[in-house]
């Protein structure tokens, strides 16, 4: 089939597109830099041309309820639509564990991405995944103060990127759900635990200090809320695992002492 991946070329869409090609599908990738405006629409409509399925993992770099919320919600209803026009039989978005119950900035705008989604025209299916592996290296590079890089403490169930897109290009083979299916990988880990032994299999120095977050969000980094339900599908690659696969060192799989 065709398939249409909005977001192909960000780190969760190029393992899609590649799952798709193995697959034997034939792919279109959506994005700003293949000539796509998806908060607009522009040049969308010839690109969903003969599209059996669109597959969204856009995002937007923003900490800001707002910003997330109007990028979400934009992309969402210009992809509905134009997927509407183009005879798309079903829409598969991603989307995280926990966004209806933690209060984060970010998670408001992918809670109204889901929102359209389930008001739009197309038959839908919503993966919410965990956190990821990568989420260790992108926490080390964006949570900073001054020189120290910072840990939020969390309990997290990472779950690996490319299981994430293999999962996605099942739901767009198959029918669509009308509903949500949660994806979460095999083990619980510390987030602190996790970004400490990223930096040390990457060869990073320095001090990473544990830190506790205010409010409700740090409430909910801590008490599980971002962990996944009983129902929960459960991917294979541990957090260990992958470090070892994408580091190729081998780890001890050494815990860091925890609130340090
Ligand atoms: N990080 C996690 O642990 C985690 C866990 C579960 C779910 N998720 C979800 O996974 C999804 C994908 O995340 P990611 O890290 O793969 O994102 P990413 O690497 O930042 O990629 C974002 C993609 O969106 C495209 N894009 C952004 N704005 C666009 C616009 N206006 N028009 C067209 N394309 C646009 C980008 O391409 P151009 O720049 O070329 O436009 C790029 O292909 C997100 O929705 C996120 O919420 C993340």
């Amino acid at each position: 089939m065709r398939v249409a991946i909005a977001g192909g070329t960000g780190l969760v869409g190029r393992a899609v597109a590649d799952e798709a090609v193995t697959r034997g599908h034939e792919t279109v990738v959506l994005a700003r830099s293949r000539g796509i405006e998806l908060t607009t629409g522009t040049g969308l409509d010839h690109a969903l041309r003969g599209c059996t399925a669109v597959i969204d993992v856009t995002n937007v770099a923003t900490m800001k309820a707002g910003a997330s919320t109007r990028f979400f919600e934009d992309v969402t209803r210009t992809l509905l639509t134009a997927e509407r026009r183009a005879g798309v039989e079903r829409h598969v978005a991603l989307s995280i564990v926990g966004v209806d119950r933690a209060p984060f900035d970010y998670y408001a705008g992918k809670r109204a991405q889901e929102l359209a989604v389930e008001a739009g025209p197309v038959p839908w299916t919503v993966l919410r995944a965990t956190q990821f592996h990568e989420f260790a290296e992108q926490i080390h590079a964006t949570a900073k103060a001054g020189p120290l890089h910072l840990a939020p403490k969390m309990r997290t169930q990472p779950i690996a990127v490319r299981e994430v897109a293999s999962r996605l290009v099942d739901l767009a083979e198959a029918s669509a759900v009308g509903g949500y299916v949660e994806l979460a990988g095999p083990e619980e880990e510390s987030l602190v635990d996790m970004v400490r032994r990223w930096a040390r299999a990457t060869g990073r120095r320095g001090w990473i200090p544990a830190v506790a977050l205010p409010g409700g969000l740090g409430r909910a980094q801590r008490d599980g809320t971002l962990l996944p339900g009983a129902g929960a599908e459960i991917g294979v690659e541990t957090f260990t695992a992958w470090l070892e696969r994408t580091t190729g060192r081998r780890s001890s799989g050494r815990r860091e002492p925890q609130g340090t």
